[in-house]
């Protein structure tokens, strides 16, 4: 990993470069840039990407696994982005599937785009955005968004890549080996903003009150509605109440 980095001062979108020389690019190669103009969020949402407010990457991989088990290279990021931040003493935490919080609010976003070719992985873009300076949030995120330094801690931007990159790196190459699921699923119990709390679980425009129980061994998060029924959620949005 990052044994090839592309760097930009600018560029629109770090995944969207990223997509254009994947094919042609060995796994492993990092696109990063100080600013993004058009930078990307997930369900079409915009990533506020101001230059040297946060850190704005993309890795390029060749995983030689099924595609439906992708959504576990997204939750191995996560783990790396709060690995790292916990090394270095933030106490940030996962909110299922791969937001990354410190004080229930987010201070990174992961955005995961595959290309697939007869029901095998082509290539995966995995988008890491984290808000490392920001102190100016747009009215709309204002109350849910948050930065490392808002948070209270100083830190270095090429100190936060560096470690994120060195876990990300153990923990990929850990699961490409074994593809031990249960170990990560257990980290991200481990890390999880939402075990034991009181949850809203967001689907076609409708919050229902639940509570989150576990995290099973495929990365699905378990909860119970208040009918006492148990799900599954195998993707979707969910917020903890209170907040
Ligand atoms: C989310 O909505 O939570 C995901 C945000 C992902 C943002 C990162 S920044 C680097 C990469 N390039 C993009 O355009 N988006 C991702």
């Amino acid at each position: 990993i990052g044994k090839e980095i592309i760097y930009f001062e600018t560029i629109d979108s770090t995944n969207d470069y990223a997509k254009k020389i994947a094919k042609k690019s060995s796994e492993g190669t990092i696109v990063i840039s100080e600013e993004q103009t058009k930078g990307k969020g997930r369900m079409g949402r915009f990533w506020h990407s101001s230059k040297k407010d946060g850190i704005y990457m993309s890795i390029i991989l060749k995983p030689d696994i099924l595609p439906n088990d992708a959504p576990i290279i997204t939750q191995i990021a996560g783990l790396s982005v709060v690995k790292a931040l916990n090394k270095l003493n933030v106490d940030a935490k996962i909110k299922w599937p791969n937001d990354i919080l410190i004080n229930n609010k987010k201070v990174c976003g992961i955005l995961t785009e595959m290309s697939i070719e007869i029901d095998r992985i082509d290539y995966i873009v995995l988008g890491i955005g984290i808000n490392v300076k920001t102190l100016d949030f747009s009215e709309d995120i204002k109350n849910i968004a948050t930065s490392i330094l808002k948070e209270g801690y100083n830190l270095n931007r090429l100190d936060i890549i560096t470690l994120v990159l060195d876990e990300f790196e153990n923990l990929y190459l850990d699961y490409i080996n074994t593809k031990n699921k249960q170990i990560i699923a257990n980290m991200c119990k481990e890390y999880s903003a939402l075990i034991g709390k009181d949850i809203y679980v967001i689907q076609f425009n409708d919050r229902k009150r639940a509570k989150c129980i576990d995290i099973n061994k495929e990365g699905n998060l378990i909860v119970q509605y208040e009918d006492g029924s148990i799900k599954e959620l195998i993707s979707g949005e969910v917020s903890i109440r209170g907040e």
